[in-house]
C-alpha cells in the first residue's frame, strides 16, 4: 500500500479540532496561530505531541529541550507538525519522600494531556526512573501511536582515574566509610566525578533497565536504551524517531499493537539477560494493566528463571552503560538470546514496523566481555526470583544477580525494625543483638506504609558487622530497592505491613527461612500464632493524620499492592482516545 493509500484510510484525530470551517475550527486554529503557525499546517498534517519531562529539578532529564528540538526536525521532515508539552517530571534524586509517590500522578497528567488535546500521536521523552513507566502508562491508557525516546545514560563516572558507577559507588563508598576503610574526604571527593555529563544513571539501575524494557517491548527504535546522552547519535535517534512517528500515524500503529503479552514476555527475558532492576516487576505490571495485558508474578518465574545474565554491568558486574553501547547495546543482547533460542517471541512487532528479531538478528557485538556469550554468562540464572510463603502470601522478589549465592538458601533469626526511622535509630547501636547469620527485617515501607514505597530495602549492614569484613546479610522488607543497589535483599513483600500483611507481626527472635530455588519465604510460627498476632495488630491500628488530606490521601486510599504494580485501582485499563466534546 502506498503512503497516499494509507493516508486516505486514516482520519486524523486532530481534524476534530482543526478540520472544520466553523466557529469551533476558528477558535482552535486562531489561538494556536498566536504562535506564528501558518494556515497550511492545519490542513491534514498529523499533529505530533512531544511529551516532555524536562525539568531542572530532574537533572537526568535536564537536557531534554535539545532532545525535543531534534525530534521536531524529524517530525517536520516527515510531514507532521510538532507540538511540545510539559508533564509532571518526577526526578529520582531530588523528589521527596520518593519519586514513586508521583509515578501514577504523572501518568494521569500524560493520559489527560494526550486525550484532551489535538494530538494524533505522541513522542515520549523519558529518562529518569519513574518517567519511563509513567509516560508509557499514561499513553497506554489513551492508546494512540507512541514512540519512546530516552535521554540516554551519563558518561562513565570517574574517581582517581577509575570508573565509578551511578548510585552503586555511593552505596559502596558509604559502606567503606562506615567500615573505616576510607576517609570522609575521599567519599566527598567522589561527588564531582560521579555525575559528569547529562543523562541518567550509567549503571544497570532502574533508568537503564526501564530504557531496556521500553526497547525490548518494541516501543522505541533499536539502540534507544544505551546511546550515551551526549553522543551525537542520541540526537540522530531522536530525529529518526520524530520521522517514524509520523508514519506510525498513517499506519495506525497504536501502542496496543506493540504492547502485547508476547512483548512483555520478551521484556521479562531481556530483564534477566541484562541483570535488570527489580523495579521492572512493578512497572511492567502497571504498564500491562493499562493496556489490558494480563501479566502475573508467575510470568517472571516462567519466562525469566533459568535465563543467564550476559550483560556484565554494575551493580551485578563490572562495566557501565557507555561500554554497553560501544559493545553493541541491547540489540546485541537480543541477538544473543535469539541465537540461543531464548527469545520467547521473536516475531513481536516494534514501532519501526519490523519484528524485534528482524531488528536484532544481525546486530553486531563488539565486546564479548561486556555482552558475554550465553555459554559464558555473568550469572547462570539471572531471572528475578519470585518468593511466596506465609510471610509473603502475595509474593516478594529477590534479584539473584545482585545477591550472594550462599545466602540465597538461608535460615536466620529476625532482627526487626518497625519502620525506616527505627532502622536508622538503632542500626548503629553497638549493643544491637545481631550477628552475620541474622536476617534484618524492616516493616512499614510499602506502598501505603511509606507512601510511595521508598527504595530503602537494601538496608546498610550494622557497622559492627561490616567491621568484621562481612559484606552481605539477608534483608527483608516491603520496600523497593534502587536498581543500582546490591545484596541478598528480599523486596516488595505483599501484602505490605501497613495493609495487614504477615510482615506486620514478625517479632524479634522469630526464625525465617529463605529458599530462592524453591521460591519460598517462610516465617517459622504456626498458623494459629500468626492469626492471633494479626488480630492483635488489626485492633491497634489508627489512621495516620498525614494520610487524611491532599494527594497523599488519594494515594493511600487507592494504591494497589506491589504484586499489582502499585497503580491506582481506578487507573487500570485503557480508556481510549475518543475525542472529548467541545467546551465552546
Ligand atoms: Fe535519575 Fe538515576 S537518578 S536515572
Amino acid at each position: 500500500m502506498t503512503t497516499d493509500d494509507k493516508k486516505s484510510k486514516v482520519k486524523l484525530r486532530s481534524a476534530e479540532w482543526f478540520g472544520t470551517q466553523d466557529k469551533n475550527g476558528f477558535m482552535y486554529r486562531s489561538w494556536m496561530k498566536n504562535q506564528g503557525i501558518p494556515d497550511h499546517e492545519f490542513q491534514g498534517k498529523p499533529i505530533i505531541g512531544i511529551c516532555n519531562t524536562w525539568s531542572e529539578l530532574t537533572p537526568c532529564n535536564a537536557h531534554f529541550r535539545k532532545l525535543a528540538e531534534h525530534v521536531k526536525k524529524g517530525i517536520l521532515e516527515a510531514g507532521g507538525y510538532p507540538v511540545e508539552f510539559p508533564v509532571f517530571s518526577n526526578g529520582e534524586s531530588n523528589l521527596r519522600p520518593t519519586a514513586m509517590l508521583t509515578r501514577n500522578l504523572a501518568s494521569m497528567d500524560v493520559e489527560e494531556s494526550i486525550r484532551g488535546n489535538p494530538i494524533d500521536a505522541v513522542v515520549l521523552l523519558v529518562g529518569c526512573d519513574k518517567t519511563t513507566p509513567a509516560l508509557l502508562m499514561g499513553a497506554a491508557s489513551v492508546d494512540v501511536p507512541a514512540i519512546v525516546v530516552t535521554g540516554g545514560p551519563m558518561l562513565n563516572g570517574k574517581l582517581n582515574g577509575k570508573n565509578i558507577g551511578s548510585g552503586t559507588a555511593v552505596w559502596q563508598l558509604h559502606e567503606q566509610v562506615k567500615a573505616g576503610e576510607i576517609k570522609m574526604h575521599d567519599f566527598l571527593a567522589a561527588e564531582a566525578g560521579h555525575s559528569r555529563s547529562a543523562g541518567t544513571c550509567n549503571t544497570m539501575g532502574t533508568a537503564s533497565t526501564m530504557a531496556c524494557m521500553a526497547e525490548s517491548l518494541g516501543t522505541s527504535l533499536p539502540h534507544n536504551a544505551a546511546i550515551p546522552a551526549v553522543d551525537a547519535r542520541r540526537y540522530v535517534l531522536a530525529h529518526l524517531s520524530g520521522m517514524r512517528i509520523v508514519d506510525m500515524v498513517w499506519e495506525d500503529l497504536r501502542l496496543s499493537k506493540v504492547l502485547t503479552k508476547e512483548a512483555f514476555e520478551n521484556a521479562i527475558r531481556v530483564n534477566a539477560a541484562i541483570g535488570g532492576s527489580t523495579n521492572a516487576v512493578i512497572h511492567l505490571k502497571a504498564i500491562a494493566g493499562r493496556i489490558g495485558v494480563d501479566l502475573e508474578l508467575e510470568d517472571w518465574t516462567r519466562i525469566g528463571r533459568g535465563t543467564p545474565t550476559v550483560v556484565d554491568l554494575l551493580p551485578s558486574g563490572r562495566f557501565l552503560m557507555e561500554e554497553f553501547y560501544y559493545a553493541g547495546g541491547l540489540p546485541g543482547v537480543i541477538r544473543r538470546l535469539g541465537e540461543a533460542g531464548k527469545l520467547p517471541n521473536p516475531g513481536a512487532l516494534t514501532v519501526n514496523g519490523k519484528s524485534l528479531w528482524d531488528n536484532c538478528a544481525d546486530a553486531p557485538i563488539y565486546d564479548d566481555e561486556v555482552i558475554r556469550k550465553i555459554d559464558n554468562p555473568l550469572i547462570e540464572d539471572g531471572g528475578i526470583c519470585i518468593l511466596r510463603g506465609n510471610l509473603a502470601p502475595r509474593g516478594a522478589v529477590l534479584k539473584p544477580s545482585a545477591a550472594t549465592p550462599e545466602l540465597m538458601k538461608h535460615r536466620g533469626r529476625a532482627v526487626v525494625f518497625e519502620n525506616f526511622d527505627d532502622y536508622k535509630a538503632r542500626i548503629g547501636d553497638p549493643d544491637l543483638d545481631v550477628d552475620a547469620s541474622c536476617i534484618l527485617v524492616m516493616k512499614n515501607c510499602g506502598p501505603k506504609g511509606y507512601p510511595g514505597m521508598a527504595e530503602v530495602g537494601n538496608m546498610g549492614l550494622p557497622p559492627k558487622i561490616l567491621a568484621t569484613g562481612v559484606k552481605d546479610m539477608v534483608r527483608i522488607s516491603d520496600a523497593r530497592m534502587s536498581g543500582t543497589a546490591y545484596g541478598t535483599v528480599v523486596l516488595h513483600v505483599a501484602p505490605e505491613a501497613r495493609a495487614g500483611g504477615p510482615l506486620a507481626v514478625v517479632k524479634e527472635g522469630d526464625f525465617i527461612e529463605l529458599d530462592c530455588a524453591a521460591g519460598r519465604l517462610h516465617l517459622d510460627v504456626s498458623d494459629e500464632e500468626l492469626k492471633a498476632r494479626l488480630d492483635v495488630w488489626a485492633a491497634a491500628q489508627t489512621v495516620d493524620p498525614a494520610d487524611a488530606t491532599g494527594y497523599r490521601h488519594l494515594y493511600v486510599q487507592h494504591v494497589l499492592q506491589a504484586d499489582e504494580g502499585c497503580d491506582f485501582d481506578f487507573l487500570r485499563g485503557c480508556r481510549g482516545s475518543a475525542v472529548p466534546r467541545h467546551s465552546h
